[in-house]
């Protein structure tokens, strides 16, 4: 079994954090995305993985090298325009060969283990397997129908879904899936959609298994749901502990679990968490409270007195001053700069 990885998608809805990082190399609980897609394949025995990117995407070669961190092989496949997953798919056939493989994409990330699905795909034979989760926006997924057990259909974004039971991005084939791309037709949002070669098996006849998992995921694709699988992967990872980086200080601070604090950090007069995620070369003095956000590297935020909440800080991006608002959100991008005077000097300016 082989492993396939797509991270060539422009993650849009993600700018501007984005801009600077593909959407896969953006940090949950100080790793990128992808790191854990590789963790999941190994996990299953997986080592020989293919990850699809587009070519200005360097960061994520460099990021993974030759996958020794992981003991794994990586092959780094183009994808030079965002035509779909099944467009990315047919591309990687050079390297997936004749063999099964376990499709993921690299923006998505599933608290569960891919057992089930390795297993619903080994326990009869099938062209492929899903891994499927009950969804409160079917509208917004590929969308199976289950009769007697089996998937009889499958649709991309349905505006009358048939079920709420959504494909949630990881995927299990056997090599007969190119043949069916190879006769797929753009989607009207220009896609060669991976749910349509999907139907096409079935339509020939082929059985597609699958396993419906209960466990957390999400895909990351927007602010909201970063931060929330900030929290998730924390409480996983962490429960209520705090972890700082040895190279970083922490100077009369209370920090309140789970707070993840990476390299290189100075913290000084803060109270911090729960659910914090700061990476590398951070700096942070006098703030008064922050919980449930993220601080990317060689952010600074220096005397702070709102308690700040659900916030997000870019890349080198820096908050400074006062305020008498008792709670604060900011999602500042990378590289920038918020100061705000003190009330007092503000009044001043004013008169
Ligand atoms: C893609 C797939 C869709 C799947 C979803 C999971 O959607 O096309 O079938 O349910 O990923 O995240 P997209 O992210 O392109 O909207």
């Amino acid at each position: 079994m082989k492993g396939l990885i797509l991270c060539a998608g422009r993650g849009t809805r993600l700018h501007p954090f984005s801009y600077s990082q593909p959407k896969t190399l953006l940090p949950v609980a100080n790793h990128p995305v992808l790191h854990y897609c590789i963790r999941k394949l190994i996990e299953v025995g997986i080592r020989d993985i293919g990850i699809v990117i587009n070519p200005s995407q360097t960061q994520i070669v460099d990021f993974v090298g030759d996958g020794s961190q992981y003991q794994a092989t990586i092959t780094f496949i183009e994808q030079e325009q965002p035509l779909g997953i099944a467009h990315a798919v047919r591309l990687a056939r050079p390297f997936i060969q004749k063999e099964p493989f376990t499709l993921l994409l690299g923006d998505n990330l599933l608290m569960d283990s891919l057992h089930h699905l390795q297993q619903a795909f080994q326990q009869e034979p099938v062209e492929g397997a899903l891994l499927l989760s009950k969804v409160e926006r079917p509208q917004d997924y590929g969308i199976a129908e289950v009769k007697d057990g089996h998937i009889i259909s499958i649709e991309e974004k349905p505006q009358q879904p048939k079920s709420n039971l959504a494909v949630i991005g990881a995927y299990v084939f056997t090599s007969s899936i190119f043949d069916v791309i190879e006769t797929l037709q753009p989607s009207a949002r220009g896609e060669y959609e991976i749910t349509h070669a999907i139907q096409a098996l079935i339509d020939h006849g082929s059985r597609i298994a699958h396993t419906v998992t209960d466990g957390l995921y999400s895909d990351v694709g927007t602010i909201q749901r970063w931060l929330a699988a900030d929290r998730w992967m924390l409480q996983k990872e962490l429960g209520q502990q705090v972890k700082v980086g040895t190279t970083s200080t922490v100077i009369n601070c209370e920090l309140v679990g789970p707070v993840l604090i990476g390299e290189n950090c100075h913290i000084e007069n803060c109270k911090l968490g729960p659910y914090v995620s700061i990476q590398d070369g951070v700096e942070l003095k006098n703030c008064t409270w922050i919980k449930g956000s993220i601080l990317l590297e060689q952010s600074s935020l220096i005397d702070v007195n709102w308690v700040i909440e659900d916030s997000l800080f870019g890349r080198s991006s820096y908050l400074t001053g006062q305020h008498s608002a008792e709670t604060g959100v900011f999602i500042v991008s990378d590289k920038s700069s918020i100061l705000i005077p003190a009330q007092g000097q503000r009044d001043n300016n004013d008169g």
